[in-house]
């Protein structure tokens, strides 16, 4: 079935085995119990030593989670999933599978989101599990890496946040499984409507669900989808590190992935419209958007990305502008909310230079290609012409 199908029936709809010809509800509800009891004991004993399927304890599972599990595993074309408390945990969860077995060495997209940069330097390194970084981007430079330096896994970005270059994942993930080393995707950006990192080869997939997948801003969360060779090895690290998603947030992010592809469409068809405005505007020095002919990666996104559906965020440069002309810029929007996430039904727009990307050293920002003046915009679902107006206000004055 199709993945706007998939979205709205996948997960729902279980009958209670207890009880077999009672109702069902057509949403799964909230289950809040910390732990679970059977009339015969030995179905527990059962149970607890995984010789059985069913919920005993709720830092295992949970009926609710299991729901959104199951969406998300079929969304992404996995073999299990497991929900987080958020998308971080879910990319340390993601690592910590990925690593099991494998050497304790990591390359890691030099383009990452700040705080996936910082858990890698800051925590995992002293850990004594030794990172280096690589342009994806650049295939003869991944292959280099990964024969001197032999990684129990890479990580990347399906599209990079914040200036949306795209990777070969599909030739990334050969280069892996030739050197036994995991691939793990952050595809928070991409959503499982424009790729499906799985299919191209990838053994781990996280997202922070916060975003696209539950699109409404009062939800965080994250979720990894492991294929069949890392599924078994996730649920275990789960049953002792304890990662869950509370059940509240869980029905939260199943509610709003219901209707997600409907968001993603609009809000990709949005957020192209405003690139190519601010392609043409004086006041706009550079535009990162993957639609665009010129982008540097073209033909990986003429590969991996369906026509017409580039992603929801546009990346620019303010012309001549520093701090403080882009604090300004941003004061004076009226509209689009000036808030640190992305996703959501409403536009929103952050300074990296403040926010994701505030712990990397300004030096470094740069050689990235994120000056000061940077701003990065998620399109909600709103009226284009209504945001393009606000924009054109703002960068008027
Ligand atoms: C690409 C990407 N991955 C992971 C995260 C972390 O997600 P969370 O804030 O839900 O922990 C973010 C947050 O902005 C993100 O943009």
């Amino acid at each position: 079935m199709k993945i706007e199908t998939r979205a709205v029936h996948a997960g729902d709809r279980k009958p209670d085995p207890q009880r077999p010809g009672a109702f069902i509800p057509v949403t799964t509800p909230i289950y809040t119990a910390a732990s679970y009891v059977y009339q015969e004991t030995e179905k527990l004993d059962r149970v607890l030593g995984q010789e059985e399927p069913g919920y005993c304890y709720g830092r295992y599972d949970n009926p609710t989670l299991a729901a959104l599990e199951e969406l998300v595993t079929e969304l992404e074309s996995g073999a299990a999933s497991l929900a987080c408390a958020s998308g971080m945990l879910a990319i340390q969860t993601a690592l910590i599978t990925a690593l099991t077995d494998r050497p304790k060495r990591i390359l890691a997209a030099s383009a990452l989101y700040g705080a996936t940069t910082s858990m890698l330097t800051k925590i995992l390194e002293p850990l004594g599990v030794e990172t280096q970084f690589v342009d994806v981007c650049d295939a003869a430079a991944v292959e280099a890496k990964i024969s001197s330096f032999r990684p129990g896994c890479v990580i990347m970005e399906t599209i990079s946040n914040p200036l949306l270059r795209v990777g070969a994942i599909d030739r990334i993930a050969e280069l892996c499984r030739d050197a036994n080393a995991a691939l793990v995707v952050d595809n928070t950006f991409a959503t499982p409507l424009l790729v499906r990192p799985l299919e191209l080869g990838a053994n781990l997939v996280a997202h922070s669900v916060t975003k696209f997948l539950a699109g409404h801003g009062d939800v965080l969360g994250g979720i990894v989808t492991a294929d069949a060779e890392h599924a078994t090895v996730l649920r275990a690290v789960n049953r002792t590190a304890g990662v869950g998603l509370g059940p509240f947030e869980a029905y939260l992010t199943m509610r709003g992935i219901k209707t997600f592809v409907l968001r993603m469409e609009r809000q990709c068809a949005n957020a192209c419209r405003i690139a190519s405005w601010l392609g043409g505007h004086p006041a706009i020095a550079r535009v990162h958007y993957p639609a665009d002919p010129n982008h540097p990666d073209a033909e990986i996104i003429a590969r991996l990305l369906p026509k017409g559906l580039y992603g929801a965020i546009v990346t620019f440069d303010l012309k001549d502008a520093r701090k403080a002309d882009v604090l300004r810029f941003m004061d004076r929007l009226k509209l689009i909310v000036k808030g640190t996430s992305l996703g959501d039904v409403h536009s929103l727009l952050l300074y990296p230079a403040i926010a994701s990307h505030r712990d990397i050293a300004p030096k470094q920002r740069e050689r990235m290609g994120i000056t000061d003046g940077t701003v990065r915009l998620c399109a909600g679902i709103e009226a284009v012409e209504d945001l393009i107006a606000d924009l054109d206000q703002a960068l008027k004055t």
